[in-house]
Formats: structure tokens, C-alpha cells, sequence
């Protein structure tokens, strides 16, 4: 798949992605800048065919990305679901390796055979374990243990974004149907929040930092 393939396949269905356009976006313009091969790896993948506006049929659009790309551009991708990983066999390529499992275990095998097969990686994608917005830990928690078992082969510029990761901030209504951000200091500053809460704590922490923030965040340099 050529350059202007691809773009013009996203511009296609761009529409559909709803609160994840942009980000998606932002997404492939980094990897633009990104030498060959493009190594993509997801945890949750593609589920429901054509379910654009709901789950984001990421795997299909990181398929044909590294498609266009090609020079030994791959996708790899983990789901504990059989019933998923059979649906995301049957929408994208044989150049996506698809598993069923839990994506921990599987990342932490995926980065000890990299770290010896020398294969870098460009772009993780963690999208697994739905967040349930009033009771968010099981999940932001489950995307903390993904990052931990990612974390030997992150370098200074490894993209890694993660989904449902809007900001959020303690707003009050100054004005009829205008919200502004509750001054600092009385209450928190924004974050972000849902699967990515922990992941951005402790990118703060080691001095990762934030690139982007829409629906989903994205961070870079975590070593
Ligand atoms: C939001 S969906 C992924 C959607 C997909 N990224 C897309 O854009 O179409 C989340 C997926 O994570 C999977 N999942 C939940 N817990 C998991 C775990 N521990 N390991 C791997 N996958 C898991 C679910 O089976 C589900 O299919």
C-alpha cells in the first residue's frame, strides 16, 4: 500500500473515529518521521468488524499503516478473548501476528525476544481491559503492569499511547454554560485519567513526557 493509499483509506473513514480522529492522527504523523521497519504493538485488539465510532478498529488501521510502510514494517497483537482475535484474523492481514493471551505475560515474553532478536519497536498501543469510568484501578493498574513489562526495550523516542486516557480537571461554572478549571493549589491540577492514570504518574515521575493528550494520551521518552 502506497503513501497516498493510506492516507487516502484514513481520510475515508476518518470521520468515523469520532473522539479518536485526532489522536489517531497524531499517531501516524510520528510514526511518518519513524525510520523502517515500523514495529507495531497493540495489547486488546480489534473486536467487532467495522466498529469505528466504538472501539476504534485500531489493528485495521495499524495494518494497513505498516502496509504502506512495508520494508519489514509488522503489527503484533494480544487478546485474551478467542472470540476477538478469530473476529481481528478475519478483518486484517497475515502481516499482523495475532495471540491469545493475556497481554502481561505477553509482553514480557515479546520484550525478552526482542531484547535478543534486536528488534525495536516503534509504537505500543495499550488497549486492553475495558475501563469502567466510576472504578477505573482494575484497569489504569492493568496498563501499569503492560508498561512494566515493556519497559526494557522502551528508547527516548518509543511512542507509547494508551486509550480512554482523557485529561480531566475540577471545573466550576463562572458563567452560565461556561466551565473554567478551579484554581490550583485548592484542588489538583488536571491529569490524566482513566486506563492511562498510572502509566502518566509514573511517566511523571521518571521524566517521561506527555506528547499529546486528546481522548487517548500518548508519551515518549520513558528511557
Ligand atoms: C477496547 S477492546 C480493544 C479494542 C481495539 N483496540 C480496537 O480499537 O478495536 C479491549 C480488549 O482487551 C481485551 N482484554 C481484556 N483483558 C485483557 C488481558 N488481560 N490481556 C489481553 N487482552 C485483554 C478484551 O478481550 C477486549 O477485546
Amino acid at each position: 500500500m502506497s503513501e497516498n493509499n493510506f492516507y487516502s483509506f484514513f481520510e475515508q473513514i476518518s470521520s468515523k473515529l469520532g473522539v479518536r480522529e485526532r489522536s489517531f492522527r497524531k499517531i501516524f504523523n510520528y510514526l511518518d518521521k519513524m525510520p523502517d521497519p515500523i514495529i507495531i504493538v497493540e495489547t486488546g485488539c480489534l473486536r467487532i468488524k467495522d466498529n469505528f465510532s466504538g472501539d476504534g478498529q485500531s489493528t485495521l488501521l495499524f495494518d494497513k499503516y505498516a502496509q504502506h510502510r512495508s520494508n519489514g514494517s509488522k503489527v503484533y497483537t494480544v487478546d485474551i478473548n478467542p472470540d476477538a482475535t478469530k473476529i481481528c484474523e478475519e478483518v486484517v492481514s497475515k502481516n499482523v501476528s495475532i495471540t491469545t493471551g493475556d497481554s502481561v505475560k505477553y509482553l514480557n515474553e515479546l520484550s525478552k525476544k526482542f531484547n535478543e532478536d534486536k528488534i525495536k519497536v516503534s509504537f505500543f498501543y495499550l488497549d486492553s481491559f475495558d475501563v469502567d469510568w466510576r472504578s477505573p484501578e482494575p484497569s489504569c493498574e492493568h496498563h501499569l503492569k503492560e508498561l512494566t513489562s515493556i519497559k526494557n526495550i522502551l528508547y527516548k523516542d518509543t511512542l507509547v499511547v494508551v486509550d480512554d486516557s482523557p485529561i480531566i480537571g475540577y471545573l466550576e461554572q463562572r458563567k452560565e454554560g461556561i466551565l473554567d478549571l478551579v484554581p490550583f493549589g485548592l484542588v489538583p491540577k488536571p491529569t490524566i485519567s482513566g486506563k492511562g492514570t498510572l502509566v502518566h504518574q509514573y511517566a511523571m515521575d521518571t521524566g517521561a513526557k506527555l506528547l499529546y493528550s486528546n481522548y487517548q494520551s500518548g508519551w515518549i521518552g520513558f528511557n
